[in-house]
Protein backbone atom coordinates (compact mmCIF):
# COMPACT_ATOMS: atom_id res chain seq x y z
CA UNK A 1 0.00 0.00 0.00
CA UNK A 2 0.94 3.07 -0.94
CA UNK A 3 1.00 6.47 1.18
CA UNK A 4 -1.15 8.11 -0.53
CA UNK A 5 -3.94 5.27 -2.59
CA UNK A 6 -7.14 6.11 -3.69
CA UNK A 7 -6.35 9.81 -2.73
CA UNK A 8 -7.21 12.83 -4.73
CA UNK A 9 -5.24 16.09 -4.75
CA UNK A 10 -5.04 19.52 -6.20
CA UNK A 11 -1.43 20.81 -6.86
CA UNK A 12 -1.33 24.57 -7.62
CA UNK A 13 1.74 26.01 -9.07
CA UNK A 14 1.75 22.33 -10.42
CA UNK A 15 3.59 23.53 -13.62
CA UNK A 16 6.92 24.40 -12.66
CA UNK A 17 9.44 23.67 -9.73
CA UNK A 18 8.09 22.48 -6.56
CA UNK A 19 4.41 21.99 -7.71
CA UNK A 20 5.59 20.07 -10.56
CA UNK A 21 7.60 17.42 -8.28
CA UNK A 22 5.05 17.26 -5.52
CA UNK A 23 2.59 16.55 -8.45
CA UNK A 24 5.14 13.49 -9.82
CA UNK A 25 5.74 12.47 -5.98
CA UNK A 26 1.31 12.49 -5.65
CA UNK A 27 1.09 9.89 -8.58
CA UNK A 28 4.37 7.82 -7.04
CA UNK A 29 2.46 7.80 -4.05
CA UNK A 30 -1.01 6.71 -5.81
CA UNK A 31 -2.48 9.77 -5.88
CA UNK A 32 -4.89 11.08 -9.00
CA UNK A 33 -3.90 14.79 -9.32
CA UNK A 34 -4.99 18.27 -11.08
CA UNK A 35 -1.97 19.84 -12.05
CA UNK A 36 -3.22 23.24 -11.70
CA UNK A 37 -1.52 26.72 -13.24
CA UNK A 38 -2.16 29.76 -14.48
CA UNK A 39 0.26 28.53 -17.07
CA UNK A 40 -2.11 26.34 -18.83
CA UNK A 41 0.33 24.70 -21.51
CA UNK A 42 3.02 24.18 -18.74
CA UNK A 43 0.29 22.12 -16.67
CA UNK A 44 -0.50 20.02 -19.94
CA UNK A 45 2.86 19.29 -19.97
CA UNK A 46 3.30 17.75 -16.65
CA UNK A 47 -0.18 16.37 -16.32
CA UNK A 48 1.00 14.30 -19.84
CA UNK A 49 4.58 13.32 -18.11
CA UNK A 50 2.12 11.71 -15.36
CA UNK A 51 -0.34 9.84 -17.96
CA UNK A 52 -3.65 8.84 -16.19
CA UNK A 53 -3.57 9.78 -12.89
CA UNK A 54 -3.31 13.47 -13.54
CA UNK A 55 -5.50 16.04 -15.67
CA UNK A 56 -4.14 19.57 -16.19
CA UNK A 57 -6.13 22.90 -15.46
CA UNK A 58 -5.36 26.43 -15.96
CA UNK A 59 -6.18 28.27 -12.90
CA UNK A 60 -4.81 31.57 -11.70
CA UNK A 61 -5.41 31.24 -8.09
CA UNK A 62 -6.70 35.14 -7.46
CA UNK A 63 -9.83 34.24 -9.64
CA UNK A 64 -12.47 32.59 -7.58
CA UNK A 65 -14.67 31.28 -10.45
CA UNK A 66 -10.94 29.17 -12.48
CA UNK A 67 -10.55 28.08 -8.56
CA UNK A 68 -13.82 26.84 -8.01
CA UNK A 69 -13.36 25.04 -11.53
CA UNK A 70 -10.08 23.23 -10.82
CA UNK A 71 -11.64 21.66 -7.69
CA UNK A 72 -15.14 20.57 -9.73
CA UNK A 73 -12.22 19.28 -12.26
CA UNK A 74 -10.77 16.89 -8.77
CA UNK A 75 -14.46 15.61 -9.02
CA UNK A 76 -15.73 15.26 -11.77
CA UNK A 77 -12.86 13.72 -13.37
CA UNK A 78 -11.42 11.21 -10.33
CA UNK A 79 -14.50 11.37 -8.07
CA UNK A 80 -13.59 12.82 -4.81
CA UNK A 81 -10.68 15.71 -3.57
CA UNK A 82 -8.89 15.12 -0.48
CA UNK A 83 -5.64 16.50 -0.80
CA UNK A 84 -4.45 20.44 -1.76
CA UNK A 85 -1.30 21.03 -1.74
CA UNK A 86 -0.82 25.45 -2.44
CA UNK A 87 2.28 25.96 -4.16
CA UNK A 88 1.50 29.15 -6.65
CA UNK A 89 3.30 31.50 -5.33
CA UNK A 90 4.97 34.79 -6.79
CA UNK A 91 8.46 35.94 -5.65
CA UNK A 92 10.31 39.67 -6.33
CA UNK A 93 13.88 40.44 -6.92
CA UNK A 94 15.71 41.74 -3.50
CA UNK A 95 14.61 45.33 -2.85
CA UNK A 96 14.61 47.70 0.01
CA UNK A 97 11.14 47.36 1.30
CA UNK A 98 10.84 50.89 1.05
CA UNK A 99 11.23 51.50 -2.49
CA UNK A 100 9.09 48.27 -3.25
CA UNK A 101 5.94 49.59 -6.27
CA UNK A 102 3.01 49.18 -4.35
CA UNK A 103 1.42 47.56 -7.70
CA UNK A 104 3.92 44.76 -7.25
CA UNK A 105 3.56 44.82 -3.91
CA UNK A 106 -0.61 44.45 -3.69
CA UNK A 107 0.42 41.76 -6.29
CA UNK A 108 2.83 39.52 -4.29
CA UNK A 109 0.06 39.28 -1.44
CA UNK A 110 -2.63 38.53 -3.29
CA UNK A 111 -1.10 35.57 -4.84
CA UNK A 112 0.55 34.47 -2.14
CA UNK A 113 -1.66 35.01 0.27
CA UNK A 114 -5.06 35.41 -1.26
CA UNK A 115 -4.63 33.37 -3.76
CA UNK A 116 -4.23 30.22 -0.75
CA UNK A 117 -7.16 31.78 0.91
CA UNK A 118 -9.16 31.11 -2.35
CA UNK A 119 -7.98 27.69 -2.80
CA UNK A 120 -8.37 26.41 0.70
CA UNK A 121 -12.25 27.95 0.40
CA UNK A 122 -13.13 26.13 -2.74
CA UNK A 123 -11.73 22.67 -1.43
CA UNK A 124 -13.25 22.45 1.91
CA UNK A 125 -16.68 21.76 0.31
CA UNK A 126 -14.96 18.72 -1.72
CA UNK A 127 -13.08 17.82 1.57
CA UNK A 128 -16.00 17.72 3.38
CA UNK A 129 -18.13 15.17 1.06
CA UNK A 130 -15.35 13.18 1.14
CA UNK A 131 -15.51 12.83 4.68
CA UNK A 132 -11.45 14.02 5.22
CA UNK A 133 -8.99 16.18 3.75
CA UNK A 134 -5.12 17.43 4.28
CA UNK A 135 -4.10 21.10 2.98
CA UNK A 136 -0.80 21.82 2.84
CA UNK A 137 0.52 25.26 1.70
CA UNK A 138 4.29 26.19 0.94
CA UNK A 139 5.25 29.22 2.58
CA UNK A 140 8.98 29.75 2.65
CA UNK A 141 12.27 30.00 5.70
CA UNK A 142 11.53 33.84 5.11
CA UNK A 143 8.20 33.52 6.50
CA UNK A 144 10.01 32.99 10.18
CA UNK A 145 13.32 34.50 9.44
CA UNK A 146 13.91 38.10 8.30
CA UNK A 147 15.90 38.66 5.04
CA UNK A 148 16.58 42.20 3.90
CA UNK A 149 15.07 43.09 0.10
CA UNK A 150 11.83 40.86 0.53
CA UNK A 151 9.40 42.58 2.26
CA UNK A 152 6.32 41.75 0.57
CA UNK A 153 7.53 38.30 0.08
CA UNK A 154 8.34 37.83 3.78
CA UNK A 155 5.10 39.34 4.46
CA UNK A 156 3.25 37.39 2.97
CA UNK A 157 4.79 34.02 3.84
CA UNK A 158 4.82 34.99 7.55
CA UNK A 159 1.01 35.80 6.50
CA UNK A 160 0.22 32.33 5.50
CA UNK A 161 2.04 30.48 8.09
CA UNK A 162 -0.54 32.45 10.58
CA UNK A 163 -3.49 31.44 8.24
CA UNK A 164 -2.82 28.14 8.44
CA UNK A 165 -3.11 27.65 11.58
CA UNK A 166 -6.48 29.74 12.38
CA UNK A 167 -7.65 27.43 9.27
CA UNK A 168 -6.02 23.95 11.45
CA UNK A 169 -8.10 25.18 14.40
CA UNK A 170 -11.83 26.07 12.34
CA UNK A 171 -11.52 22.90 10.18
CA UNK A 172 -10.43 20.46 12.66
CA UNK A 173 -13.96 19.49 13.53
CA UNK A 174 -14.43 18.24 10.30
CA UNK A 175 -11.34 16.16 10.11
CA UNK A 176 -9.44 18.58 7.63
CA UNK A 177 -5.47 19.35 8.54
CA UNK A 178 -3.97 22.17 7.40
CA UNK A 179 -0.31 22.85 7.44
CA UNK A 180 2.63 24.94 6.15
CA UNK A 181 5.80 24.03 4.47
CA UNK A 182 8.91 26.48 5.20
CA UNK A 183 11.52 25.28 2.16
CA UNK A 184 14.80 27.59 2.26
CA UNK A 185 16.56 28.67 -1.25
CA UNK A 186 15.11 26.19 -3.60
CA UNK A 187 16.48 25.37 -7.03
CA UNK A 188 13.53 26.22 -9.49
CA UNK A 189 13.03 28.89 -11.83
CA UNK A 190 11.73 31.26 -9.21
CA UNK A 191 15.29 31.26 -7.67
CA UNK A 192 16.57 33.71 -9.93
CA UNK A 193 14.23 36.11 -8.60
CA UNK A 194 15.78 35.45 -5.29
CA UNK A 195 19.68 35.80 -6.65
CA UNK A 196 18.49 39.03 -8.31
CA UNK A 197 20.62 40.11 -11.09
CA UNK A 198 23.54 42.05 -10.01
CA UNK A 199 25.76 39.08 -9.23
CA UNK A 200 23.84 35.49 -9.08
CA UNK A 201 26.97 33.72 -8.13
CA UNK A 202 27.47 35.64 -5.26
CA UNK A 203 24.31 35.79 -4.24
CA UNK A 204 23.69 31.97 -4.26
CA UNK A 205 26.89 31.27 -2.38
CA UNK A 206 25.43 33.84 0.19
CA UNK A 207 22.25 31.17 0.37
CA UNK A 208 24.19 28.58 0.42
CA UNK A 209 26.75 29.58 3.46
CA UNK A 210 23.54 29.90 5.14
CA UNK A 211 21.90 25.99 5.20
CA UNK A 212 23.73 24.48 7.56
CA UNK A 213 23.46 21.41 5.44
CA UNK A 214 25.23 23.12 2.95
CA UNK A 215 23.34 23.71 -0.29
CA UNK A 216 20.31 24.95 -1.51
CA UNK A 217 17.12 22.76 -1.76
CA UNK A 218 16.26 20.28 -4.38
CA UNK A 219 12.21 20.73 -5.57
CA UNK A 220 12.33 16.57 -4.48
CA UNK A 221 13.25 17.23 -0.64
CA UNK A 222 10.09 19.87 -0.29
CA UNK A 223 7.88 17.06 -2.27
CA UNK A 224 8.79 14.25 -0.10
CA UNK A 225 7.70 16.24 2.99
CA UNK A 226 3.60 17.22 0.57
CA UNK A 227 3.46 13.75 0.45
CA UNK A 228 4.39 12.94 4.13
CA UNK A 229 1.46 15.91 5.43
CA UNK A 230 -0.97 14.62 3.39
CA UNK A 231 -0.54 11.19 4.15
CA UNK A 232 -1.41 9.46 7.51
CA UNK A 233 1.71 8.97 8.98
CA UNK A 234 1.02 12.70 9.46
CA UNK A 235 -2.30 12.26 10.59
CA UNK A 236 -2.01 14.11 14.19
CA UNK A 237 -0.31 16.91 12.81
CA UNK A 238 -2.36 20.29 12.32
CA UNK A 239 -1.30 23.82 11.98
CA UNK A 240 2.30 23.17 12.11
CA UNK A 241 5.08 24.79 10.05
CA UNK A 242 7.22 22.22 9.05
CA UNK A 243 10.82 24.18 8.22
CA UNK A 244 12.48 22.10 5.20
CA UNK A 245 15.34 24.20 4.89
CA UNK A 246 18.86 22.21 5.92
CA UNK A 247 18.46 24.18 9.45
CA UNK A 248 18.42 27.78 7.90
CA UNK A 249 15.68 27.99 10.85
CA UNK A 250 18.19 27.04 13.51
N1 LIG B 1 12.26 28.38 -5.03
C1 LIG B 1 12.49 28.80 -3.79
O1 LIG B 1 13.61 29.18 -3.42
C2 LIG B 1 11.38 28.81 -2.77
C3 LIG B 1 11.72 28.87 -1.42
C4 LIG B 1 10.71 28.88 -0.47
C5 LIG B 1 9.39 28.82 -0.87
N2 LIG B 1 9.08 28.78 -2.19
C6 LIG B 1 7.65 28.75 -2.54
O2 LIG B 1 7.36 27.55 -3.19
C7 LIG B 1 6.26 27.73 -4.08
C8 LIG B 1 6.64 27.19 -5.45
O3 LIG B 1 7.73 27.95 -5.95
P1 LIG B 1 8.75 27.40 -7.03
O4 LIG B 1 10.10 27.67 -6.51
O5 LIG B 1 8.38 26.03 -7.45
O6 LIG B 1 8.50 28.47 -8.19
P2 LIG B 1 8.26 28.32 -9.75
O7 LIG B 1 8.34 29.70 -10.27
O8 LIG B 1 9.11 27.25 -10.32
O9 LIG B 1 6.74 27.83 -9.82
C9 LIG B 1 5.68 28.63 -9.42
C10 LIG B 1 4.46 28.25 -10.25
O10 LIG B 1 3.37 29.03 -9.78
C11 LIG B 1 2.63 29.44 -10.92
N3 LIG B 1 1.88 30.64 -10.59
C12 LIG B 1 2.34 31.89 -10.32
N4 LIG B 1 1.32 32.72 -10.09
C13 LIG B 1 0.20 31.99 -10.22
C14 LIG B 1 -1.17 32.29 -10.10
N5 LIG B 1 -1.60 33.54 -9.85
N6 LIG B 1 -2.08 31.30 -10.29
C15 LIG B 1 -1.66 30.05 -10.58
N7 LIG B 1 -0.37 29.71 -10.72
C16 LIG B 1 0.54 30.67 -10.54
C17 LIG B 1 3.67 29.71 -12.00
O11 LIG B 1 3.09 29.70 -13.28
C18 LIG B 1 4.64 28.57 -11.75
O12 LIG B 1 4.31 27.43 -12.50
C19 LIG B 1 5.97 29.24 -4.07
O13 LIG B 1 4.88 29.49 -3.21
C20 LIG B 1 7.24 29.83 -3.51
O14 LIG B 1 7.01 31.07 -2.88
C21 LIG B 1 10.04 28.76 -3.15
Amino acid sequence: MRALDGRVAVVTGGASGIGRATARRFVDAGASVVVADRDGDGAERVAEELGDAAVAGTVDVTHPAQVDAAMALAESRFGRLDVLSCNAGLATSPTPALDADPDEFARVLAVNVTGQWLCVRAAVPAMRRAGCGAVTITGSVMGERARPGFGAYAASKAAVNHLAKVLALELAPDGIRVNCLAPVATDTPMLKSFLGPDDPERARAAFIAGIPLGRLAEPEDIADAAVFLASDAARFLTGVVLPVDGGRAI
